[in-house]
């Protein structure tokens, strides 16, 4: 499905990121991977090669634009092209009370989810434009279709990643580069580890809402991001699509 497609992909140290970096070499792509964490993202470009991808790794911090500039610009020098993105690195925001947030926590928040995937696409474009097309999936949330209530700061992220989407859909169209966002609901990775651990029970409660009644798995994500990087959806854009067991429409 990505026989020899160049795909990004940001926060590829584990979760989301390792199972859909791992299902894209699968599926025949070459891989330019990076994350905060060395060791984890060189890891997993390991896992990649071992599957037969050819696969770079990189410390990357997206919130920091020179060190996305440069990464973009080294993966496309080292395949020749940039054909797909996954932007998908993120933090979990902080739990609490919308007004009991810091400043800082807001700021952090907001630099990694939102203007890390905006910065992604501002240094992916050119290289895309150039080529005549390729396909862009960023990182969004059921957060970004509804509330999180003590987690307003990273609802609003994913919000944005959305309406960031949304609007880079709608122009770069006619350039043949696709935009689209994924919104998992709560999948078993570090990630809602971490909140089991802050709050117990917390995801419990919230798989009682659930139609499916369970937490999404890496690889079901890793799939629809896979489809979505693909030839196989070539009239599929401006989308966020949820991947929640039912989460949402209840
Ligand atoms: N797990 C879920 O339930 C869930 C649900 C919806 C959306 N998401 C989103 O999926 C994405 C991946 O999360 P995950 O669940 O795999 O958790 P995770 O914590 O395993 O992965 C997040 C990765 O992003 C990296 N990262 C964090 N800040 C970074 C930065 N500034 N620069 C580069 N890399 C950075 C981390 O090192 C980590 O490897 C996040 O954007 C998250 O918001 C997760």
């Amino acid at each position: 499905m990505l026989e020899n497609k160049v795909i990004l992909i940001t926060g590829a140290a584990g979760g989301l990121g390792r199972a859909t970096a791992l299902a894209a070499a699968r599926y025949g792509a070459k891989l330019a991977l990076c994350d905060l964490h060395q060791a984890g993202v060189d890891e997993t470009a390991e896992m990649a090669r071992a599957l037969g991808s050819e696969a770079i790794s990189a410390p990357v911090d997206v919130s920091a634009a020179h060190e996305v500039e440069a990464f973009v610009k080294s993966a496309a020098g080292a395949f020749g092209m940039l054909d797909g993105a996954f932007n998908n690195a993120g933090v979990g925001g902080t739990l609490s009370r919308t007004h009991m947030l810091t400043e800082e926590q807001w700021d952090q928040t907001m630099a990694v989810n939102l203007k890390g995937v905006w910065l992604c696409m501002k240094y992916e474009y050119p290289y895309m434009r150039r080529e005549g097309g390729g396909a862009i999936v960023n990182m969004a949330s059921v957060a970004g279709l509804i509330g999180f209530p003590m987690n307003a700061v990273y609802a609003a992220s994913k919000h944005g990643v959305i309406g960031l989407t949304k609007s880079a859909a709608a122009e770069y169209a006619r350039y043949n580069i696709r935009v689209n966002a994924v919104c998992p609901g709560y999948t078993d990775t570090q990630m809602v580890a971490a909140i089991e651990d802050i709050r117990p029970g917390m995801v419990d409660k919230t798989l009682e809402s659930v139609p499916m009644r369970r937490l999404g798995k890496p690889e079901e994500v890793a799939e629809t991001v896979c489809f979505l990087l693909s030839d196989r959806a070539p009239f599929l854009t401006g989308q966020a699509i949820a991947i929640d067991g039912g989460l949402i429409n209840v």
